[in-house]
């Protein structure tokens, strides 16, 4: 059975708290996406938005790095709680280490594959981390089209998961939508990632409920 994480990326900001109450009832997580302006052509968040998060809501937070240094600065995250915290295996001078260093204190590393990175790519970082995020779109803006493509690729991962018996939990990125994600669950994605088509949305508590019930089918 899957669950839902919203993306906060696509909320009102002017009313925080109060998104995230709406959806929190579906939600099993909040999936914080985090660009710089440099490994990606868009700025968001960062730790101060956590620490707030932080306080109106008691899901855990699970940290998205579109960033380039991410070695310098993971731990900021850790610092005002995230769970986990995923990243591109590329924006690291040491991924494998990365992921040994985070899980020694105490955050599940995970790893975050774009649309153009395949599979045999981050095979040796199978063994390090505890989850993976296979990328629907390319990163850097909420509100894309679903790449089709991934869905194979959630399979593909799926099934090496399960024939090596790892610990890692699959989630899927971008795009995901009451449309899409049936494919996404069947596929065997364990986490469903929504921004858009939650808070875009008029009603964000239905599309929520409707994708917490796509994802538990
Ligand atoms: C893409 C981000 C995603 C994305 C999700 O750069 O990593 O988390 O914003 O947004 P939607 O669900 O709108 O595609
Ligand atoms: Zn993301």
């Amino acid at each position: 059975m899957a669950v839902l994480a919203p993306s906060i990326i696509a909320a009102d900001y002017r009313s925080l708290a109060a998104q995230l109450a709406l959806v929190e009832p579906y939600s099993s997580s909040w999936h914080v996406d985090v660009m710089d302006g440099h490994y990606v052509p868009n700025l968001t968040i960062g730790p101060m938005i956590m620490d707030a998060i932080g306080k109106a809501s008691d899901l855990p937070q699970d940290v998205h790095l579109m960033i380039t240094n991410v070695d310098d600065t993971w731990e900021w995250y850790a610092k005002v709680g995230a769970r986990r915290i995923a990243y591109h295996h590329d924006q690291s001078s040491d991924a494998a280490k990365l992921a040994r260093v985070m899980s020694e204190a105490g955050i599940g590393p995970g790893l975050a594959v774009n649309p153009d990175v395949e599979v045999a790519d981050i095979e040796p970082f199978l063994d390090l981390v505890d989850h993976l995020i296979v990328m629907s779109v390319y990163p850097g803006f909420s509100g894309q089209k679903f790449i089709p493509e991934a869905v194979p690729k959630l399979a593909a991962l799926r099934k090496l998961i399960d024939d090596r018996n790892l610990a890692i939990e699959l989630y899927i990125d971008g795009g995901v939508s009451p449309e899409t994600a049936p494919a996404c669950v069947g596929a065997g994605a364990d986490v469903l990632i929504s921004a858009s088509a939650i808070f875009a949305a008029g009603d964000p508590a239905a599309v929520a409920r409707t994708l917490r019930d796509i994802a538990g089918s």
